[in-house]
Order: structure tokens, then C-alpha cells, then sequence
């Protein structure tokens, strides 16, 4: 596959097969993950590949308290999580129902479960002073996470990237020893598809392309 259409066609995968990925292909996958670029190549990225049943299962748990917070926010039009999204306390509180996710109820059967976490020290957030929420750190790890995703397409595998844990990262922290200075950047499930989606839903580049100013004309060719 080149790289053109493994860009134009990685979608989630969220089902996976019986098939085992054996350690020898998730190493490969890291091993190909490994070169993705991070600021000042400082590669802060660690990985815990989540192999016992319990601490699965504990992790869904807290997966699974998230995605019906997420939902129900959602459901009242807002955007759940998002920085503009004050917290009303007349607005839906928990407990919050609890909305059925086969991926996580079935997470003990996926074939490989990776918790992503971070060195904080190793960011160089360039807008870590600025009056709003900093954007920038991530972009030295999420890269790693996608470039992992495409390593695994290549080798015929699938995924998912979800950042469930990332609002549980002080139990989930302790559950899996994340060091000090650390943070819970996603978890990729990833295992062999039972359909890997390749019709993507996404929109055109002159929707958000423009010229000289973010208010400028449309890019166009
Ligand atoms: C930062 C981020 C967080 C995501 N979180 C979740 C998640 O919690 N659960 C999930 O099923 N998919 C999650 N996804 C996958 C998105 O839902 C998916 O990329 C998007 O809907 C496009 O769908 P497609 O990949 O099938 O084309 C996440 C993706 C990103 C980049």
C-alpha cells in the first residue's frame, strides 16, 4: 500500500477478529511508529501495552463512566469536553445513564489495547503562557499515535484512537504506574478488522484552505 492511499483510507476500526497480533507485529508497528516527529525530536512518547484481563477491565470502567458523560452532554446540543463548554450545574450531572460501547465492553477480547502517555518535561509548548487552553503539546505525541495506526493498516491490521482515559488520568495514572510528569495522551485498540472502512467522510480542502488570511478567499487550484 503507498503511503497516498493508506492516507486516504485509514479509517476506525472499532470490531476486530478472533486473530491474536502477536508481540513480534505490535513491536514492528511500534518499531515503524518510532520515527514519527515530535518537537526537538525529544520522542516523549511511552507505551503500555495492556495485557492483564483485570486492569482491562478496570480501565473500561473508567472508559465507560466518560463515554455516557460524553453522550449525555452531547445529547443537550452542547460539545462535550469542549473548552468553551462551562459547567452549569443545572445541566445534566452524574450519574449519567449508561450508553452501551461495544468496544469497551468487549475490551478484554480486543487483540491489543496500547495506553499512550507522555513526558510532559520532553513539550516544548510554545503556547504554554497564552490565555487559552495549550494546543501545541499535543502535536508531539499525537503524530506517533497516527503514524502507529498506519503502521498497523500496513500490515493489514485496524484501529481505533480514543482519549477516554485522559479525563480518569489520576486513577488510571496509579492503576498503571504512570511516572511523575507524565500524561495519559490516548489508548489505541487496534486487532485484525472484521471490516476496515476505507470510504472516509471528510471535507473538501477549500471548506478550510484560504489565502494570505484565515479570512482570505477559498484555496483553490
Ligand atoms: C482525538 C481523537 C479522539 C477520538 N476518540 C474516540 C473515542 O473516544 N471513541 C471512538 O470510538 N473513536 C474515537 N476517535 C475516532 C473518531 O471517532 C474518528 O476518527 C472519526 O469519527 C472519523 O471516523 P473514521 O475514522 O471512521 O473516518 C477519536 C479520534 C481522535 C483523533
Amino acid at each position: 500500500m503507498d503511503a497516498q492511499e493508506a492516507l486516504r483510507t485509514t479509517g476506525s476500526v472499532r470490531r476486530f477478529t478472533d486473530q491474536q497480533v502477536d508481540d513480534g507485529t505490535l513491536h514492528d508497528i511500534l518499531d515503524d511508529a518510532r520515527f514519527a516527529p515530535s518537537g526537538g525530536n525529544r520522542q516523549g512518547w511511552r507505551v503500555v501495552v495492556v495485557k492483564d484481563p483485570a486492569t482491562r477491565r478496570e480501565l473500561a470502567a473508567h472508559m465507560q463512566a466518560v463515554w455516557n458523560e460524553y453522550v449525555a452532554i452531547n445529547a443537550t446540543g452542547r460539545t462535550a469536553f469542549s473548552v468553551t463548554d462551562v459547567n452549569d450545574p443545572t445541566r445534566p450531572q452524574p450519574p449519567y445513564a449508561d450508553v452501551p460501547s461495544e468496544l469497551v465492553a468487549n475490551i478484554e477480547q480486543v487483540p491489543a489495547v496500547l495506553v499512550i502517555g507522555v513526558d510532559m518535561r520532553q513539550l516544548a509548548m510554545m503556547d504554554k503562557d497564552l490565555p487559552r487552553t495549550g494546543i501545541v503539546g499535543g502535536a508531539s505525541v499525537y503524530p506517533f499515535c497516527w503514524s502507529a495506526l498506519l503502521a498497523a493498516r500496513s500490515r493489514g491490521l485496524g484501529g481505533v484512537l480514543t482519549t477516554f482515559l485522559a479525563r480518569r488520568e489520576p486513577p488510571v495514572a496509579k492503576l498503571l504506574g504512570l511516572p511523575d510528569h507524565h500524561a495519559i495522551a490516548a489508548t489505541l485498540f487496534l486487532g485484525y478488522p472484521v471490516h476496515q472502512p476505507t470510504r472516509l467522510k471528510r471535507r473538501n480542502v477549500d471548506t478550510f484552505t484560504t489565502i494570505d488570511r484565515f479570512d482570505g478567499r477559498a484555496f483553490q487550484p
